[in-house]
């Protein structure tokens, strides 16, 4: 496991349990999707993980190790985040805030030069046309895409996205949640997803977490869920995209 999670839970003030008793574990490699609707605990899980929040009770192992005995800024610089938004700093170029992740990961400056063109090209983008460029300069797609870059840029064992392809154009969203899957197969991260849209979680994830209230009521692999869903809430999730699929290929076999 690169990371288990038991129990996690996370109040706030007013009697607000954002995060209930959640329990999950993530294989090397693989993805895990938490998917819910708004306010149900998905970024609350996210930031218990890498300490941008601590838990009210509850514990998390990374590679083994009890995360609450480690310091919270060397955490973070072994787990990739892609966050809610794209995140990057305006005043930046596009290289400047990919060096961003390997020069808090100490790496010589020298080597953190050198590594960007190689990041950028690993997220499709032409470093000769892109590094010097500020995030107001690109597209949506291309700021989600240096946002990856800077993400994996340490070489994480661990990436954690929030709701990643949320504000793109579905072609845009198509082709980098692509990317992301080769990138997985080349590099071999385990990744912990997080979306609202059932869809997106089907397509990518090797297991899905669904959420609601701030508890997992159901945890399996895309062909579980769907054979077998273990609540009514789970059926209303998957209907969408099913219906979608139907409709899809009765026009298909109209036409
Ligand atoms: N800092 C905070 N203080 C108080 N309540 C919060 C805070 N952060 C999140 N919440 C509440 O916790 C719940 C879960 O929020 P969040 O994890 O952001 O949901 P999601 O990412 O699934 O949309 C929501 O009801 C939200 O209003
Ligand atoms: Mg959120």
């Amino acid at each position: 496991m690169v990371l288990d999670a038991q129990a996690l839970t996370r109040l706030f003030p007013g009697g607000i349990r954002a995060v209930d008793a959640v329990s999950f574990g993530v294989a090397e490699g693989e993805l895990l999707a938490l998917v819910g609707e708004s306010g149900c605990g998905k970024t609350t899980t996210l930031k218990m993980i890498n300490r941008l929040l601590e838990p009210s009770s509850g514990t998390v192992r990374f590679k083994g190790e009890d995360i609450a005995g480690l310091d919270p800024v060397q955490l973070r610089r072994r787990m990739g985040w892609v966050m809610q938004g794209d995140g990057l700093f305006p005043h930046f170029t596009v290289a400047e805030n990919i060096a961003v992740t390997p020069r808090l990961a100490g790496w010589s400056e020298a080597d953190t030069r050198a590594r960007v063109p190689a990041l950028l090209e690993l997220v499709q983008l032409d470093p000769a046309q892109f590094r010097n460029r500020y995030p107001a300069e690109l597209s949506g797609g291309q700021r989600q895409r240096v946002g990856l870059a800077r993400a994996l840029a340490a070489e994480p064992p661990l990436l954690l996205m929030d709701e990643p392809f949320g504000a793109l154009d579905p072609l845009t969203r198509d082709s980098l949640r692509e990317d992301v899957q080769a990138l997985r197969e080349r590099l071999g991260f385990a990744a912990i997803l997080v979306t609202h849209d059932m869809a997106e979680a089907l397509l990518l994830a090797d297991a899905i977490a669904v959420m609601r209230a701030g508890r997992i009521i159901q945890i399996g692999t895309p062909a579980e869920l769907l054979n077998a869903p273990a609540d009514p809430y789970v059926e209303t999730l998957l209907a969408t995209p099913r219906l979608e699929a139907e409709r899809v290929a009765a026009l298909s076999r109209q036409s």
